[in-house]
């Protein structure tokens, strides 16, 4: 894909690798701006060469969602350098999902705060890092680990759009107390009731939900950030059944889905599943483009 009819503005261009090209296309397509493919060649020693397409001018902006990170994170910082080299004075990361943010905390002696690693790196390399929904939980902003003025868009207008779109007034479902302020603004919007259980992890596929006395109603939604094991949707859903709630649907935010996760969501009982389109998943049926478009073109003002 090379430049289409190119509007640049000064939000900057859109570049894009090969596994991001849909969600940048949807993005420029919001405000008319040009997306322009990124390339990788992978040497045989598995070293990788990216090459963006140039010129560039002076505000260039990457899209890249980073699930499966660690090869593409490497990727990403070259290319953020391969469009300074080529002229750009400012480079915006525009990720819609921004991988290492759970691990905020040493939860175990000998381990490192991989969000503040990331974080730190990201910031090296670009100006700022806009993304949707980062998982956020032990600091307020974003910008607290990555670049000043980066933002983490939050998914709960659209969120509630689909949980209102889905007929009478589910119950909006969050499987733990962190998810509470999240899980309230959805609701709120939605005009529908809203309740968090309470959530222990065992191991990492390993998940015990448990809920207080439920309001009466006949259909859930849980809502998450983050499906990966599917371990945390498959307990709620499992906790919601057990206390007579007959239709669970669910929505969340970063379609990770490790091997056999959509399969353990579904034999707990939740009959629909869809997801954000921050990655590439065939559960996306949200579109975040909408958002991340308004929050690049506040940063152009
Ligand atoms: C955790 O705090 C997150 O909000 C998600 O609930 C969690 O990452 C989901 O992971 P899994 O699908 O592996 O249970």
């Amino acid at each position: 894909m090379g430049w289409s009819a190119s509007r640049g503005g000064a939000a900057g261009r859109l570049y894009a690798f090969e596994d991001s090209l849909r969600l940048a296309a949807d993005l420029g397509a919001v405000d008319g701006l040009a997306v322009a493919r990124v390339t990788v060649h992978r040497f045989p020693d598995r070293e990788t060469l990216v090459r963006v397409p140039c010129p560039v001018g002076p505000a260039a902006v990457l899209v890249r969602s980073l699930a499966d990170p660690n090869g593409k994170l490497v990727e990403t910082a070259l290319a953020a350098d391969a469009l300074r080299r080529a002229g750009a004075r400012r480079v915006t990361l525009v990720a819609p999902y921004l991988p290492y943010m759970r691990q905020d905390a040493v939860f175990r002696p000998g381990e490192p705060v991989s969000q503040r690693v990331v974080g730190a790196w990201l910031a090296e390399l670009f100006d700022s890092v806009l993304t949707v929904e980062a998982h956020l939980h032990r600091i307020r902003r974003l910008a607290e680990v990555v670049s000043p003025g980066s933002v983490s868009i939050s998914a709960a207008p659209v969120l509630a759009e689909w949980v209102g779109a889905g007929g009478a007034a589910p119950l909006v479902v969050g499987p733990d107390e962190e998810s509470e302020p999240w899980v309230k603004a959805i609701a709120r919007r939605a005009k529908t009731p809203w309740v968090v259980g309470r959530k222990r992890r065992q191991s990492d596929r390993t998940v015990r939900v448990e809920f207080p006395p439920l309001p009466g109603g006949a259909r859930a939604v849980l809502v998450d950030d983050i499906a990966s094991s599917g371990a945390t949707l498959a307990a709620a859903a499992r906790a919601l059944r057990r206390a007579g709630v007959r239709t669970v649907d669910a929505a969340v935010v970063h379609a990770l889905f490790a091997p056999g996760a959509l399969a353990r969501i579904r034999a707990a009982g939740v009959r629909r599943i869809v997801s954000c389109d921050t990655i590439p998943h065939r559960t996306n049926a949200i579109r975040t483009a909408p958002l991340l478009a308004d929050a690049l073109r506040g940063r152009s003002k």
